[in-house]
């Protein structure tokens, strides 16, 4: 990859830092003031992530686009970088109670967003659309899926899985989504949230699809899944309780589900 003019003239010389966390393949550089993200092209049109960051600014705390360009096979996306610090981080994992509060807030706070003029549509036609192309192409990362979906008592296929959320449709709640709330990408400083990073599925979608990536990171950031450190006497469902709504443990498993074709 070559960075485009445009951008290089930004960065040129800045010390930076690379970034091992993110699990889209995507390569990033931590400056002190920006952030670089570097994605490979896919099916769907770049420039919506662009299109709902700028929406998104003075909704929501999140990245402001500094520039971005493409060429044929990257998009080169230069943002502020967020404050704080990402709600898996060793802080928060020890302080799950104000974790919780806050996560809890976060997901309130995209709610709370008018979405009668949001540019993106996420609902259920086009993420079971994104789904199949996915599945027809073999795009589907078997090893990156939860040990009970496929196999042994759970789906034989990416296909049959298809087909059962095809024929298995929740209720429709449509509110403001982030598309990939896990802990990594909510940034948290001082009692506050400080920036949603990682908005390319970010549109309006249903609300149980981030409450359902929620709980599944909370489980697996508390499990030792990731980082191999366990945090004993923590249940995801603890997060309900933050919201002070009841568990909809259907909508839950479909949204959960549904991820795995991504
Ligand atoms: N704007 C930003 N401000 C601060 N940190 C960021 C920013 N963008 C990315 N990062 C850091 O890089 C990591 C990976 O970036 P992210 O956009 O989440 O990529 P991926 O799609 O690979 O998950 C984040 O979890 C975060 O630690
Ligand atoms: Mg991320």
């Amino acid at each position: 990859m070559e960075i485009p003019d445009n951008i290089q003239k930004l960065i040129d010389g800045k010390p930076y830092t690379s970034d091992a966390i993110g699990m889209s393949g995507s390569k990033i550089m931590i400056f002190d003031n920006s952030v670089l993200k570097i994605v490979k092209k896919q099916i769907e049109n770049e420039d919506a992530v662009v299109e709902m960051m700028h929406w998104l600014d003075g909704k929501i705390p999140a990245p402001k686009v500094i520039a971005c360009e493409k060429d044929d096979e990257y998009q080169y996306l230069l943002m502020s970088k967020v404050a704080g610090k990402m709600s898996c981080d060793e802080y928060y994992m020890e302080h799950p109670k104000e974790l919780l509060d806050l996560l809890a807030k976060a997901l309130k706070m995209l709610w709370s967003v008018d979405i009668s003029d949001c540019p993106r549509n996420r609902n259920m036609d086009v993420e079971l659309e994104e789904a199949k192309y996915r599945v027809e192409n073999n795009l589907v990362d078997m090893d990156n899926v939860e040990p009970a979906t496929f196999g042994e008592g759970g789906f034989e296929s990416p296909q049959a899985l298809l087909k059962w959320l095809e024929s298995n449709r929740p209720d429709y709640e449509p509110v403001l989504s982030h598309g990939d709330f896990c802990l990594p990408n909510v940034f948290m400083e001082a009692g506050r949230i400080s920036g949603f990073i990682d908005l390319g599925d970010a549109g309006v979608g249903d609300k149980w699809r981030d409450i359902a990536l929620c709980y599944r990171s909370l489980k697996h950031n508390f499990d030792g899944s990731f980082g191999g450190k366990v945090y004993p006497d923590f249940n995801p469902d603890m997060l309900f309780e933050a919201l002070g709504i009841e568990p909809n443990y259907n909508k839950l498993q479909y949204y959960i589900l549904l991820d795995e074709l991504f």
